[in-house]
């Protein structure tokens, strides 16, 4: 009798700060050499001592990291480097077969390989990197919209949290916002568990700019493959329009609408985007399940401008 293959399971692990489309996409390759991904998500204190302060927290970073569908098992406080003890782990303790990571360089601060070992045992296999984002290059992102509208004082050199800062800020974010909800997935989960069936409408880049007089930090194709890589999401509109409409609600067979009850709130005069299904009674509020917008994220990292 044949015995059944036993699983190929590869490891890939990370910062995840700010998760994006480029880790998704990472993620997303790695688990397709292998049957099973474990993900480690690496520890602030080693963050902290090879690349500076990450934006998001350890807790934060593997919310959003389980919230992938290609991620199978997730290891909190992973190291940065792959040491012979921890490898030794993963060998033994996880059955892990591979140890994959970006075609980038991934250097100690020493110089040396954080992925060397990994290497040299023929248990090393590589991902192409995906182009055109960063953490690094959101937080570019971030402040450089601040700097753009001139609205809030930013100066060459820094920024200073002042509150004038902060209360600006909530006036800035609530377009951005929007992505933090969806990148967190734990709003999506809530919805999804309302049904059998998620569809989430992603407004496109102008009637966000219409609506709130500020550019989204990320364009639409890049929010859409934030979205798409959410478990939760089984499809998306893409481009979908402001008002949830009659005619939306019947060709796409639409039971339930959703929205959290972390929200930009309406500004004066503007119509409610949900009045129809309000009115046909099939809108619900739900509580979102973390506080964390990206007003605080924004916030912290004008806050820890000068580390970055
Ligand atoms: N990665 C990728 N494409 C990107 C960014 C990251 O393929 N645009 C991959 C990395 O190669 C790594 C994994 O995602 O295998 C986790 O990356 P992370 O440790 O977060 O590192 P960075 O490369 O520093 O990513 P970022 O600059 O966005 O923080």
């Amino acid at each position: 009798k044949r015995e059944r293959k036993r699983p190929v399971r590869v490891y890939m692990d990370g910062c995840f700060d700010l998760m994006h489309y480029g880790h998704a996409n990472a993620l997303r390759q790695a688990k397709m050499l292998g049957d099973q991904l474990v993900v480690g998500v690496v520890s602030d204190e080693e963050i902290v001592a090879n690349k500076g302060p990450p934006v998001l927290s350890m807790e934060e970073r593997l919310t959003l990291v389980s919230g992938l569908k290609w991620v199978d098992e997730v290891i909190p406080n992973a190291p940065y480097e792959i040491t012979e003890e921890f490898m030794n782990t993963l060998f033994n303790k996880y059955s892990i077969d591979y140890i994959i990571h970006g075609d980038d360089p991934c250097l100690l601060p020493d110089g040396t390989d954080a992925y060397a070992l990994a290497k040299k045992v023929g248990r090393y296999k590589q991902i192409k990197r995906t182009e055109g984002v960063s953490s690094t290059d959101i937080v570019g992102r971030i402040l450089l919209t601040f700097k753009q509208k001139d609205a809030v004082a930013v100066d060459e050199v820094g920024v200073k949290p002042t509150d004038e800062l902060k209360s600006q800020l909530s006036h800035f974010l609530p377009t951005s916002r929007r992505i933090m909800q969806f990148s967190n997935g734990q709003i999506l989960r809530s919805a999804r568990q309302l049904g059998d069936f998620l569809l989430v409408g992603i407004h496109d880049d102008q009637s966000i700019r219409d609506r709130r007089g500020y550019r989204p930090i990320m364009h639409l194709h890049e929010r859409t493959l934030s979205v798409l890589a959410c478990r939760y999401v089984d499809e998306v509109i893409i481009g979908a329009p402001w008002e949830v409409s009659k005619d939306m609600i019947t060709t796409f067979n639409i039971s339930l609408v959703v929205h959290g009850t972390v929200t930009e709130g309406n500004s004066a005069g503007e119509i409610d985007p949900y009045a129809v299904p309000k009115s046909m009674g099939i809108f619900k509020t739900v509580t979102s399940p973390k506080s964390i917008t990206s007003v605080s994220v924004a916030t912290r990292i004008v806050d820890n401008h000068e580390a970055y």
